[in-house]
């Protein structure tokens, strides 16, 4: 199969970057895995007995990241439309966070320690649809968090530099004592993904 220009760019740049080869030295299934890995250097936000959810999981890096740093004494919960190899220790749920957050009722409200997102869309190629998608999903990763999130919980979200930013910012603040912004060595530079970290859940607006 012929690939196109765009694929060709993308396998040469796979074949250049340390990320890439590091994680498959080290036997993980993403380069996403060494985000994780910096932001909880820096924040110190996953400890052995912390309770977690990964949304957007697949392939499964972060997962493997908190499953290394916790005692597997803890279940961590991993949700992904798209299907994911299973990890010791790790419960996958096969769903859309839009359908889970309509419909699935089986995890408890306010327990969790920490959730974390590193969900994205494919990209369409059309700037304002992407910039749309983007936000429609940080703001299901947002609204997962408040339900699920237990008092002075974290949340960590990927989402993309643009117009809302402010907004989000602020909406945010008023739920979280600390609120950062950062862009982890490993991310691209070029891309315009940062991260949202989020310490200290007040749980004072009960939805
Ligand atoms: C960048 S990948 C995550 C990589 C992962 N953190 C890792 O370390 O391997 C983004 C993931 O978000 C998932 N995703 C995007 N939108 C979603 C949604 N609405 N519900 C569930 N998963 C979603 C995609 O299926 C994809 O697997």
């Amino acid at each position: 199969m012929k690939r196109t220009n765009s694929q060709n760019i993308w396998l040469k740049r796979q074949k250049k970057d340390v990320f890439v080869k590091l994680s498959k030295a080290k036997g993980y299934r993403s380069r996403a895995a060494f985000k994780l890995i910096e932001i909880n250097k820096k924040f110190k936000i996953i400890n052995q007995n912390s309770k977690v959810v990964d949304l957007g999981a697949s392939p499964g890096g972060w997962t493997q990241v908190v499953a290394e740093l916790q005692n597997k004494k803890n279940q961590i919960i991993a949700i992904d439309k798209k299907q994911m190899e299973p990890i010791e220790s790790c419960k996958f749920i096969y769903d859309d966070i839009s359908n889970f957050l309509k419909y699935n009722e089986t995890l408890e409200r306010n327990y969790f320690d920490v959730i974390l997102s590193d969900m994205a869309a494919n990209s369409s190629g059309h700037r304002f649809t992407d910039q749309a998608n983007a936000e429609k999903i940080y703001y299901l990763a947002q609204n997962f968090a408040l339900k699920y999130l237990t008092k002075n919980g974290s949340f960590v979200c990927k989402f993309f530099r643009n117009s809302l930013e402010k907004t989000i910012l602020q909406n945010i603040k008023q739920r979280f004592s600390l609120v950062k912004i950062y862009k982890p060595n490993s991310s691209r530079k070029d891309s315009k993904e940062i991260y949202l970290i989020a310490i200290g859940f007040n749980n004072l607006h009960k939805d």
